[in-house]
């Protein structure tokens, strides 16, 4: 028995020897030391050893269990030391190299002018609302009291999805969505990508964004309209800008108005930024119209309204001084880091 003890001892530290990988030594473990392993085999036939001799057996047994047990693990624990030393040694650090620069990006100028115009009418008691870029001819044209035969219309201006739904030209169609919400007053605006069917040049682009206003209210004026517009553009452009309205033509308000700031680079006396004007024009607005009023189901004999849209790429343009649209939209590392 103890011969046989010797060789079975013998033969694992010789597997375990030869063994190269991790999930060898296991099978040697499982081999010698497991339930079905030869050891446990010599465990169960000791029915056959004399009684007296059982005792010495188990003793030996269990020594040769140990010593295997010593072995294996320390295979184990040197072979484990060598993946890990190979490891190291592929993964080797040089502490000599130049720290590779952390890049942070940051807001884009249209992000930038948008935060701005927001923060002035949250300031306000404004509320920022949203609408949806593809929307119905209802919504974009026919609600805002602009009639079928408008030149805005064409297909040549216009991205149709079909005859009745297509990619907003304008955001003044949110207008609409809120008023036919029936929660009265409205204080809103409601920023937006529009889109129009325009080649790509300095100042234009097939797709651009607008920030449309809208208050509804009873007793609301002309005043009101001026008064704040007046402040809008001072928050944006200084406290120093004064604003002139000119009479314009929007079929969905009456009287519409188109606003003109003072250039805020010479102060009104004419220089290249304002093409020796002295005026920037920079939004269209106006009392919104009896007939729009009483399609979204407001009594215009009760309520009245002013709404108003700005261009976000020509305030982003004006106030940073970029001469081309295009580099808004170029995404050019160089140019954006620089706002
Ligand atoms: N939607 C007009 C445009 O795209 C801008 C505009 C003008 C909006 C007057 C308004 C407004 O709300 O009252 O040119």
């Amino acid at each position: 028995m103890k011969e046989r003890l010797e060789q079975i001892k013998a033969e694992a530290i010789r597997q375990i020897n030869e063994s190269e990988a991790l999930d060898k030594l296991n099978d040697v473990r499982v081999s010698f030391l497991g339930k079905k392993g030869e050891l446990t085999a010599v465990l169960k036939g000791m029915k056959d050893v004399a009684p007296e001799d059982r005792p010495k057996v188990g003793q030996l047994v269990n020594e040769a269990r140990a010593e295997i047990e010593r072995v294996l693990d320390e295979a184990k624990s040197n072979m484990e030391k060598k993946l890990r030393e190979a490891r190291m040694k592929a993964e080797v650090i040089d502490v000599t190299l130049p720290a590779q620069k952390n890049r942070v990006g940051h807001r884009h100028p249209n992000t930038i002018a948008l935060e701005e115009v927001e923060r002035i009418f949250i300031g306000m008691g404004y509320e920022v609302v949203e609408g949806p870029e593809v929307e119905k001819d209802y919504y974009n044209f026919e609600a805002l009291n602009i009639p079928a035969d408008h030149p805005a219309k064409d297909e040549q201006d216009t991205f149709y999805i079909n005859s009745d739904i297509l990619l907003r030209t304008q955001t003044s169609g949110v207008q609409v969505h809120e008023m036919e919400r029936g929660k009265l007053p409205i204080r809103m605006i409601a920023p937006g990508r529009v889109f129009r069917a325009d080649e790509v040049d300095a100042t234009h682009s097939p797709s651009f964004h607008q920030i449309e206003g809208l208050v509804i209210d009873k007793n609301i004026t002309f005043a009101d309209l001026k008064g704040t517009l007046a402040e809008f553009a001072k928050e944006l452009f200084g406290e120093e800008t004064k604003v002139k309205f000119r009479p314009h033509h929007f079929p969905f308000t009456e009287p519409s108005a188109e606003m003109d700031v003072s250039c805020f680079k010479c102060g009104g006396s004419g220089c290249r930024f304002c093409k020796g004007e002295g005026w920037i024009e920079i939004l269209g607005c106006g009392m919104v119209h009896p007939k729009v009023l009483k399609m979204c189901n407001i009594d215009p004999e009760e309520y009245t309204g002013f709404a108003f849209g700005v261009g976000l790429e020509r305030i982003a343009l004006l106030k940073y001084e970029i001469d081309d649209m295009r580099l808004l939209y170029e995404n050019d590392i160089r140019f954006l880091k620089q706002f």
